[in-house]
């Protein structure tokens, strides 16, 4: 029985890549920039509050390499998500400042990458107090881009 199911489910999502794909910017690849973005930051904000809580619950940093790596890997992939055709649509909240200083918005997406670079390897290493002064370098970079690039 379960696989009909599968097959099922299988054809709904399809159904739901093709209506997607319908007012996609992005063409032939049918991925959607802006719903691939967006979930992607949502994911980014889950780890970062989950970071968050731990550093003020003053609880074991270990396990946020986890997370701090996920958000190194995101930062880097960011500055690929935001192609031309990809500036309006789907309620997406970027700037056209992302297209007119390309520069500027890949200069903090690399300092997101290397302040989860650290805190990984600080929460590796069990450094508490340098843990929580990562998290606060790397909140700076969330608020940097949100204030030059994102609109509220
Ligand atoms: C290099 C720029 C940049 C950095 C760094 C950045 N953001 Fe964002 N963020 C954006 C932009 C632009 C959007 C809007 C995307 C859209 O709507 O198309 C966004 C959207 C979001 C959203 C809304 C997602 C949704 O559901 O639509 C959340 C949550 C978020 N960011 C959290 C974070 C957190 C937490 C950090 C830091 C750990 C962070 N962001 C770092 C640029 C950035």
């Amino acid at each position: 029985m379960t696989k009909p199911i599968a097959l099922c489910a299988a054809a709904v999502m399809l159904a739901a890549l093709g209506v997607a794909r319908a007012d996609s910017p992005s063409g032939a690849s049918g991925i959607d920039p802006i719903a691939v973005r967006q979930a992607g930051y949502a994911l980014q904000g889950g780890d970062f509050a989950y970071i968050r809580s731990v550093v003020e619950a003053k609880g074991d940093v270990k396990p946020l390499e986890v997370p701090a790596k996920a958000i190194s890997k995101w930062g880097r992939v960011i500055p690929t998500l935001f192609p031309k055709g990809s500036e309006t649509g789907e309620n997406t909240k970027a700037l056209p400042k992302i297209w007119s200083d390309p520069d500027g918005f890949q200069k903090i997406a690399v300092a997101l990458v290397q302040a989860s670079d650290k805190l990984a390897t600080d929460a590796k290493a069990g450094a508490t107090d340098l843990v929580a002064a990562d998290t606060k370098e790397l909140g700076k970079q969330c608020g940097a881009c949100h204030k030059a690039y994102r609109a509220k």
